[in-house]
């Protein structure tokens, strides 16, 4: 069965069951490997892509959930790959192993809109289903705080 949708701004069709991961379309049919398969189960964030705009875990919404709605991996979070968050994270030389990073880059996305000033409390209620193994927490706070500082500065220049 075949399923069209709007991937990073472009048109797509992938010819898979209606009930397959969301995640498999777009690492195995549409070749963006950015997005991360972790734990298969909604657990651990590694899968977080954006679906009209808000984080969803890609690895539990079947691709016909997804039928002509808009997703967005990390790959179309900002064409030259410098949003305000890839920026701060690069500073804040956030990855370690690399493998949550754009799950987590992904939640934080959309924390920031709901949260253009976070609070330590703020960060850990959303950014608590995303895991990383490697403890990058205090970076991964650290980066999102300089980049709601950023983001909020340039919307007020
Ligand atoms: S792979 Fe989707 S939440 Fe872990
Ligand atoms: S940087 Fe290794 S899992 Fe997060």
């Amino acid at each position: 069965m075949s399923t069209s949708f709007e991937l990073n701004g472009s048109p797509v069709t992938v010819d898979v069951p209606a009930d397959s991961p969301l995640l498999w379309a777009i690492r195995d049919s549409l070749g963006l490997t950015g997005t991360k398969f972790g734990c298969g189960i909604g657990m651990c964030g590694a899968c977080t892509v954006h679906v009209e705009g808000r984080a969803t875990r890609s690895c539990i919404t079947a691709i016909g959930q997804v039928a002509g709605a808009k997703v967005t991996t990390i790959e179309g979070l900002d064409p030259a790959g410098a949003h305000p968050l890839q920026t701060a994270w690069i500073e804040a030389q956030v990855p370690q192993c690399g493998y949550c990073q754009s799950g987590q880059i992904m939640q934080a996305v959309t924390l920031l809109a709901d949260f253009p000033d976070p609070s330590d409390a703020d960060i850990d209620a959303v950014m608590n289903g995303n895991l990383c193994r490697c403890m990058a927490y205090v970076r991964i706070r650290k980066a999102i705080k300089a980049a709601a500082a950023g983001m909020r500065s340039a919307a007020h220049a």
